[in-house]
């Protein structure tokens, strides 16, 4: 298929509108039975559809979600009344977007890095996933801020695999999400996770470029410069806000549309906060600033469910209260308070 510049950057700068931003729902079926675990309910084809079902169908919730990532099973489902969910997603105003990499997996010669693998067969999957209604992908690579980690070799391995699945995303008219994730679980301070972050992203627009994949046509979807789970010492509210826009200013094209954190295990409450003062405190950047979080999203409403049915219209509550609230953190307009009335 021959790539139209303008589509991508029309369907691109959609799913970063002004309040609204994406649903990762696309958690792998081993991901998915984690989070279930915890609500005690059973990881069936069956249960995954009806959770899922019922955020989609959620019109409060859906309302301030541009884009919903889903996963393979999911993109293929139906509701219970037969509807394609993909169908429902569009009929809530909302773009079907597909996780296209196949998972990480140990790096050779290389201790606790990984590399994510999923390209063989890319541009066929790519094709039938278009047909079932994606219109765009995610792709993500995670690296470890910590004891000399990571490697060039692992940022570069993970550069190239990037570059290569959006530009063949982009060649399918597919808008690539371009996910290099520093993760957040370690006990490394605010500096590290600035210079590692720094350094992936620079080497990721590298290989972009030398793949070339254009920024017109494409969403970054990054980790915010933030403590490690684990530090002593978390960094306030406004340096986590200030020195990611910092970070980003230094490593991204001002033609990306827009860029759409990812929330990496930060509490609800926290991603929102973070999202909103980088919304408040910096005006005019040359790109949107937005959320593409999954816990961030979906914890509140996991725990209202808890597999019961008669538990499903406080759930979507639950997911319509989030959603609203990062919807507001998208321009500045959150309030601690805004919880507070809610609960
Ligand atoms: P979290 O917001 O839970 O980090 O998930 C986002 C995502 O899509 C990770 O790939």
């Amino acid at each position: 298929m021959a790539m139209n510049l303008d589509e991508l950057n029309r369907i691109a700068r959609a799913m970063v509108e002004k309040g609204k931003g994406i649903l990762a729902a696309d958690e792998s079926s081993g991901t998915i039975k984690k989070r279930f675990d915890k609500i005690g309910v059973e990881s069936t084809e069956e249960n995954r559809r009806d959770y899922r079902e019922f955020l989609f169908r959620s019109k409060e919730g859906m309302k301030h979600i541009s884009g919903v990532i889903l996963y393979d099973e999911t993109i293929r489902q139906k509701a219970r009344d037969g509807t394609p969910l993909v169908k429902l997603i569009e009929e809530a105003g909302s773009i079907p977007g597909i996780k296209v990499d196949k998972g990480t997996k140990a790096l050779p010669f290389s201790k606790d890095e990984t590399i994510t693998e999923g390209l063989d067969g890319l541009r066929e999957r790519l094709v039938e996933y278009r047909g079932l209604g994606a219109r765009f992908a995610k792709w993500r690579a995670t690296y470890t801020p910590t004891q000399g980690r990571p490697s060039y070799t692992c940022i570069n391995a993970n550069a190239q695999a990037l570059a290569r699945y959006a530009a063949l995303c982009q060649e399918e008219n597919i808008v690539p999400i371009v996910e290099p994730e520093v993760l957040m679980d370690y006990d490394n301070d605010i500096d590290a996770c600035e210079a590692v972050t720094e350094w992936v992203l620079k080497e990721t627009f590298q290989q972009l470029y030398y793949a070339n994949v254009a920024p017109e046509g494409m969403i970054l979807k990054p980790n915010m410069i933030i403590s490690g789970m684990k530090a002593e010492k978390r960094a306030r509210v406004e340096e986590v806000a200030d020195r990611t826009v910092k970070v980003l200013k230094h490593c991204v094209p001002a033609a990306v549309p827009g860029i759409a954190f990812l929330s990496g295990g930060q509490s609800e409450e926290e991603a929102t906060a973070h999202l909103n003062a980088m919304n408040a405190a910096h005006l005019n950047l040359p790109w949107r600033l937005t959320f593409s979080y999954g816990r961030a999203l979906q914890a509140a409403p996991q725990k209202a469910w808890s597999g019961k049915a008669d538990n499903v219209p406080a759930a979507q509550r639950a997911f319509a209260h989030r959603a609203q609230m990062n919807g507001l953190a998208t321009t500045g307009a959150w309030k601690p308070d805004l919880e507070k009335k809610a609960a």
